[in-house]
């Protein structure tokens, strides 16, 4: 019996040594950088989480961005509108966001971590959808411009107390909001803005360039403490209550399957043409119609800076905001190295923002080939993101190492009590 006791426990310990060896002898403890294996999130270096990307054939866990360079550390002095923001589409409708209503939600959901989260990790553009609902305004993933208790997730407020902490901690950074508008009490935007403090941060609409001029610097914008982008997608709203009416600023291209065509760029029906220059900002979205937690981490791998290029050939300008699902997957530098790169070639004619040099002529360009890895907060000048990593669903390779480490503890004992 004793002998056979220690045989199991040498097998087990075999087990084990097996399973782990690779990611221990590689890197460990923060050390591991961009595309090195890895076996938890702690193993990898700043900005970067441990995860994987089945859909590309990449079973192993590797670690992966998870945060975008903030253009703004590195070129501050340019108009708003030559900047290219990440966007969440449906920022709010968040898994395993809690049941507020006691009944279960049915819907799609677009994110997984915090709004908060999201900000700390360089989201700078939020799309929010808000009802009329519960005699009071609510985030809903609904239809029919009608918020149920199956489709609504939280009061509006919440979301919006989170922005006005990030904005009242982090006085350097600009946010966007974008509104899918189905508020039809009067003023009601106006109270919930108000009542979430977000006033002092609010850009005019008067101030807003109305025929394709640029915006102002983002020096200025700091300096003013217009910090706070609002669009509505209710027209009447701009005159009624000086909410900028999405359509007079912005042009945007086809949102869903069509937009994800390769080598197109569609127009959506509500927006001007895309080479109109009416408006100054251009929003791209990228997801499609049906969110996929699982394949999201394909999309923003393969062809997202494809369709980045043809809308800018389309447009003939570089998108200011990229709208995604699940930001934080890919297999590697996904929607944060996008980002990277439009900014690099639009802010400084360089392959990507961590290339380019303030003060210098648009070309000169640092060599960043000796580091591919990700920057670290040191890197980008922004003291530190102490945004976090973390993502749930059935990629996660940290839950899914963490149910083998139960697994075989739970083994151990059993085979200690025989
Ligand atoms: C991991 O790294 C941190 C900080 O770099 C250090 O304080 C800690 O002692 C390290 N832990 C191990 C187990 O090496
Ligand atoms: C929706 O939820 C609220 C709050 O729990 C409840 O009062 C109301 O009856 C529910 N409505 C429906 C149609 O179930
Ligand atoms: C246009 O928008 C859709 C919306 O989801 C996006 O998937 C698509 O990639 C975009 N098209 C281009 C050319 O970027
Ligand atoms: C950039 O740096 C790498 C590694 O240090 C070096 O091999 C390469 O030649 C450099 N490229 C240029 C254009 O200086």
């Amino acid at each position: 019996m004793g002998q056979r006791r220690k045989c199991l426990v040498l097998l087990f310990l075999f087990i084990l040594q097996t399973l782990f060896s690779n990611s221990l002898s590689a890197c460990s403890n923060g050390t591991c950088q961009l595309a090195e294996s890895c076996s938890m999130t702690s193993d990898c270096g700043s900005g970067l989480y441990c995860g994987n990307c089945p859909p590309t054939g990449n079973t192993q866990p590797i670690c992966i961005r998870g945060q975008v360079v903030q253009p703004t550390s590195i070129m501050k002095e340019l108009p708003f509108n030559k900047y290219s923001w990440l966007v969440t589409h449906n920022s709010f409708s968040i898994v395993n966001a809690p049941l507020l209503l006691g009944v279960q939600r049915v819907t799609f959901y677009n994110q997984e971590d915090t709004v908060t989260n999201q900000l700390m990790n360089g989201v700078r553009g939020l799309m929010l959808d808000m009802y009329d609902f519960e005699n009071d305004i609510w985030l809903c993933h609904s239809l029919k411009g009608q918020c149920f208790n199956f489709t609504a997730f939280e009061p509006a407020i919440n979301t919006l107390k989170e922005v006005e902490a990030f904005l009242s901690k982090n006085p350097t950074e600009i946010v966007t909001i974008i509104i899918e508008d189905y508020v039809h009490n009067p003023k009601g935007l106006t109270k919930l803005f108000t009542a979430a403090g977000l006033q002092k941060y609010w850009f005019p609409v008067s101030k807003m360039p109305k025929n394709g001029e640029d915006w102002p610097t983002v020096t200025d914008m700091v300096a003013d403490n217009h910090r706070l982008l609002v669009f509505t997608s209710i027209a009447s709203k701009e005159a009624d209550e000086g909410i900028a009416y999405q359509w007079r600023y912005m042009v945007e291209n086809d949102s869903g399957d069509p937009g994800i065509v390769q080598g197109t760029c569609p127009h959506r029906p509500e927006s001007e043409p895309l080479d109109s220059r009416k408006a100054s900002l251009f929003f791209q979205n990228y997801f499609p119609t049906y969110p996929d937690q699982d394949e999201a981490c394909k999309e923003h791998s393969v062809g997202l800076y494809e369709m980045v290029d043809a809308c800018y050939k389309s447009a003939e300008r570089m998108p200011n905001f990229l709208g995604v699902n699940f930001y934080m997957r890919s297999n590697g530098g996904g929607a944060f190295d996008v980002v990277d790169r439009m900014n690099g070639q639009n802010l400084c004619g360089c392959s990507t923002i961590s290339a380019c040099q303030a003060g210098e002529p648009a070309g000169s360009c640092k060599n960043t080939t000796s580091s591919i890895r990700t920057p670290s907060a040191a890197d980008n000048g922004h003291g530190s993101f102490d945004g976090y990593v973390q993502v749930s669903g059935s990629s996660s390779t940290v839950h899914f190492m963490n149910i083998i480490i139960y697994n075989l503890v739970y083994l151990f004992m059993v085979v200690n009590l025989l």
